[in-house]
């Protein structure tokens, strides 16, 4: 307890950099998002944007967490029924498919974590649905972000929203602290109870990113040793911002101007043109 680093102005201004980038990757991919393309080709892209155009280094290349084999791209692509952590590769994009892209970046040693949710074509209404309630979930949970809340707060409304539309919560995969580091504390659980786990205080910096399945909340890894899929092959879906605990609520740090706003149900009041 007490180990969750408070960021200074400092690392708050380098991480306001760190995210803008990795959202900006996002933007930029988009375009190329089509079917025909492979998964490879779009790591590919997004691997020579951070490298040559932004001077920014790709954090997941190589990244080897405790137990893992070193992670061997750029981008974690998680197509149709995988979770996250799906490993670009050879798997050619047909019409609606419905995948997540995650970007994290690291500019002048920080570190900025966002992803989002793309359909190639026409996406399935099931697929659209449970991308939509992702996103909501998301933002949902970053709307409780302020000095005095609880993780458990976030966790809370995240699990509610998601099983209300019969969906499920993945348990072993959650949001992190980062900075300086990569993954560091707190954990960010996307399930829990209201006023339970750590209190918030302002210069808190972490990701909340929700993986929901359409089905079962049951996972199981592939033999890559680091894809993740749904164990009833059941859709998933996963959005991702990096926060800020401001004095009075929060700042989404991973923000470009492809990005999608806040969605009604959230009540996040619109950036200001003056902010
Ligand atoms: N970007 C992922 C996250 O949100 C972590 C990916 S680790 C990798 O935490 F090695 F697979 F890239
Ligand atoms: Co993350
Ligand atoms: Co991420």
């Amino acid at each position: 307890m007490g180990s969750i680093s408070i960021k200074t102005a400092e690392d708050i201004a380098g991480m306001r950099v760190a995210g803008r980038l990795a959202a900006e990757v996002l933007d930029y991919i988009e375009p190329f998002i089509k079917p025909g393309v492979t998964t490879e080709e779009l790591d590919r892209l997004c691997h020579d944007y951070m490298v040559n155009v932004q001077d920014s280094i790709p954090a997941p290349l190589n990244y080897c967490p405790p137990g893992y084999t070193p992670y061997p791209k750029a981008t974690c692509i998680s197509l149709n029924d995988i979770v996250c952590h799906g490993i670009p590769g050879d798997k050619v994009l047909k019409n609606g498919d419905v995948l997540n892209i995650d970007i994290t970046v690291i500019k002048n040693g920080y570190h900025g974590d966002t992803s989002r949710m793309f359909a190639v074509g026409e996406p399935s209404i099931l697929a659209r649905r449970l991308s939509e309630i992702t996103f909501e979930c998301m933002w949902l949970g970053i709307s409780k972000i302020k000095p005095g809340a609880h993780l458990g707060d976030i966790g809370h409304v995240i699990q509610q929203h998601a099983e209300k539309a019969g969906y499920s919560v993945v348990r072993e995969f959650c949001g992190h602290g980062i900075g300086k580091v990569f993954h560091e504390e707190p954990q960010v659980l996307h399930y829990g109870r209201p006023g339970t786990l750590e209190e918030l205080k302002a210069g808190m910096i972490f990701t909340v990113e929700p993986m929901i399945n359409s089905g079962r909340r049951e996972i199981r890894a592939m033999g890559d040793g680091w894809t993740i899929k749904t164990k009833d092959r059941s859709l998933s879906a996963q959005w991702e911002h990096t926060v800020l605990v401001t004095e009075t609520g929060f700042e989404v740090l991973t923000v470009s101007p492809g990005m999608r706003p806040a969605p009604a149900i959230a009540q996040v009041p619109a950036p200001s043109a003056t902010a």
